[in-house]
């Protein structure tokens, strides 16, 4: 029975938390890792191209994926005849190697975008939610009682969480978020609920651990 969790696009390693606590080995591949393996306990922070990843062998229990939505999303959608076709062309090439990988692994999935492209190159999403949606899974649900148009393109069984949703006290996160080095990792953090409701469902319909 598989113990291992891959998190494709992930910095913050947000997404693998509760599934490393319970014990799961988990892989977070981003470019912004330092390059190689790092191991923190059990989380493996590979650092280097989606493309060239290579998933350990033997069977996966679940894989997320959270590809850049920069020339993707409707948000950008003023900028894209600027950016021109090798952009669209690149960030679909991104989301395209998630896909395979995560056909191929045959592990419960997602892959998360906002608006945008895709439902055009690709397909409509199985599903949609806002952060505050998941929000109270948390302990403290006023951190994510914002909005945010998520879009979730699923497979291999994966079940859409039960909801517990706040209200969204402080708006939408894409207007709130100052201007910073950092800003672009801060808006993209995955929100912690989700995660949370992610784990406990696939976790419990898995017998692995
Ligand atoms: C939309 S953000 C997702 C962030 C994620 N939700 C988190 O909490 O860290 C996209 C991420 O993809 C990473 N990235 C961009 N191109 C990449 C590539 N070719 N291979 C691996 N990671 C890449 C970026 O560094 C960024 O962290």
């Amino acid at each position: 029975m598989s113990q291992v969790v891959i998190s494709l696009f992930d910095h913050s390693g947000r997404f693998v938390e509760p599934w490393a606590a319970a014990g799961y080995t988990c892989y977070c591949v981003d470019v912004q890792h330092p390059a190689g393996e790092t191991w923190m306990g059990n989380v493996c922070l590979v650092g280097g191209d989606v493309r060239h990843f290579a998933p350990p062998p033997g069977p996966i229990a679940f894989v997320a994926a959270f590809p850049p939505c920069t020339d993707l999303s409707n948000a950008g959608a003023h900028l894209f005849r600027v950016k021109g076709l090798r952009a669209l062309a690149a960030a679909l090439d991104l989301v395209g190697t998630a896909a395979d990988l995560c056909e191929r692994l045959g592990a419960p999935y997602f892959i998360e975008n906002p608006k945008g492209q895709l439902r055009h190159y690709w397909r409509e999403p199985e599903h949609r939610f806002s952060p505050c949606e998941y929000a109270g899974w948390l302990a403290n649900p006023t951190d994510e009682a914002y909005t945010k148009h998520t879009c979730l393109w699923t497979g291999h069984g994966f079940q859409m969480p039960e909801k517990r949703p706040v209200f969204p006290i402080h708006g939408s996160m894409v207007d709130k978020v100052p201007g910073s080095k950092n800003r672009a990792n801060i808006r993209s953090l995955t929100p912690r609920g989700f995660a949370a409701a992610v784990f406990t469902t696939h976790h419990q319909t898995s017998p692995t651990l």
